[in-house]
């Protein structure tokens, strides 16, 4: 690793990245956010690493979920409260109703560049570059919005800064506390049949609580029962924006990307002579790697040893995007490679990518049944293989979208013009989240049954 610096990454072919005009006003966003403070710490990415090795290890399950793109118009506190709530509510259900740990993990605080099939859109004969996130251009199809303008990344450093400041208060402050878990379910959830199977789980909550405290044990004295840890994520894709937020931990001497705990590798940019692979690897954060049909085990193989040389337990999530009807054949040959060589990863689902469709309306959509069914394929892969189906990756919101079609309010083509509010991929809304998280539970429940998940060090803590 001798020849690796933040910077290194700049003497190799890059993809998606954006070509900026004004290369001085580049260098001086650039040096702006150099002096800026970092967004997390070292310590913090160490112990959500160490939480992620529970999870290789069979002993803790990933929850990470956010926004396909976060957005400069949809950023405003009651959309980070919501968003943050149904993770809660997502845990609690898998911790509860699954028996298992939960690490926790936000598409969040960050998730503003994207990489896209296309480098330009055509409108009316009009051809304009592609719309890459708010980080880099604006969605409004002008010529000047879809310029990239450096000046985005400072933008999105401040809006990611006050995020992550509202999402620590909410996670330490008392919005977490399990007394409250009646609270974090939203209003238009509440009279669904998912809001009534939720309240149901949260009263047996309440009153093992109200045991527990009548035997001394409440969450004024115990932190797990008043207090989360919440981690915040999103692609290493932009490098200007990340290699400035690259710092060196005080204590240990080693480079961490600073812009978020963890950063994953796009399923567009893996290339392992590109200049995406060759930033992370250096870094000592957490990572990623979008695993996509096309991947061959032996390419697998090269990327975990460039990524994790040291095999070092929670250092790579491997996340499969395979698509609900080739997850079992595409899969299974991946983690059967990953188990004979004998490598720790933690395999996370995303269940969205590879199900994207255009509806009927000209909508982009996903349909319930297949996210369920590419999750349903996953665990079955992983019971067959004797793995650990170790996460979920959703792309999901709090607020009340109508961007996917189908769940227990079967959302239906025609319904998806009234609330699509998406600047990228359809999430699933609160309602479809839920009623996700409880359909995994019940896989979970189904594991348990056969061979019990191992004990954990971890508290239960949602
Ligand atoms: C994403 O997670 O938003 C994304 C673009 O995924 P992928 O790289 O798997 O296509
Ligand atoms: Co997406």
């Amino acid at each position: 690793m001798s020849d690796w610096s933040p910077s290194s990454w700049r003497t190799k072919p890059a993809k998606q990245l954006p070509v900026y005009k004004d290369e001085m006003a580049l260098k001086a966003v650039e040096n702006e956010l150099q002096n800026l403070p970092p967004l997390v710490f070292a310590g913090e990415a160490r112990k959500l690493q160490k939480q992620l090795g529970d999870v290789a290890a069979g002993k803790a399950f990933l929850l990470q979920g956010g926004d396909c793109a976060e957005s400069f118009a949809e950023f405003n506190a009651n959309k980070i409260r919501d968003t943050f709530q149904v993770i809660l509510q997502m845990a609690v259900v898998l911790t509860y109703a699954g028996s298992v740990p939960v690490v926790k993990l936000g598409r969040i605080a960050g998730q503003y560049a994207k990489p896209r099939s296309n480098d330009t859109e055509t409108q009316n004969d009009v051809t304009l570059p592609i719309y890459r996130g708010d980080n880099v251009n604006a969605l409004e199809f002008t010529a000047e919005g879809r310029e990239p303008d450096p000046q985005r990344m400072i933008r999105a450093y401040h809006n990611a800064s006050s995020t992550l400041n509202l999402l620590r208060a909410f996670a330490k402050g008392g919005f977490a506390d399990l007394n409250r878990v009646h609270g974090w379910n939203l209003d238009f959830v509440e009279d669904s049949p998912l809001g009534e199977r939720y309240e149901d789980l949260a009263t047996r909550i309440d009153q093992a609580l109200k045991f527990m405290a009548a035997c001394g044990v409440s969450s004024d004295k115990v932190a797990a029962l008043r207090e989360t840890d919440f981690f915040t994520s999103h692609e290493a894709l932009l490098l200007p924006y990340e290699e400035a937020l690259t710092r060196v931990d005080s204590l240990t001497g080693d480079y961490y990307d600073t812009s978020a705990h963890f950063l994953w590798i796009g399923a567009r940019t893996h290339q392992t002579d590109h200049a995406q692979i060759e930033f992370v690897k250096g870094l000592q954060n957490p990572l990623g790697l979008k695993c996509s049909p096309d991947l061959a085990p032996d390419e697998l193989m090269r990327l975990i040893d460039i990524l994790n040389p040291d095999d070092i337990p929670g250092r790579l999530t491997l996340i499969a995007r395979m698509g609900h009807e080739k997850v079992e054949d595409k899969l299974a040959p991946l983690v059967r490679k990953v188990k004979e060589e004998g490598r720790s990863v933690v395999w996370s689902c995303d269940p969205m990518h590879g199900n994207t469709i255009k509806a009927n309306s000209g909508f982009k959509t996903r349909r319930f049944d297949h996210i369920l069914n590419e999750v349903k394929g996953f665990f079955a892969v992983h019971e067959a293989e004797g793995t650990h189906p170790g996460g979920v990756h959703f792309e999901m919101t709090g607020s009340n979208v109508t961007e996917c079609v189908g769940g227990a309010l079967d959302i239906k083509d025609e319904d998806l013009s009234s609330r699509y509010h998406t600047h990228c991929d359809p999430r699933l809304n609160a309602n479809q989240a839920l009623e996700l998280a409880f359909l995994i539970a019940d896989e979970l429940k189904g594991i348990q049954g056969k061979t019990t998940i191992k004990h954990s060090s971890m508290a239960a803590s949602v």
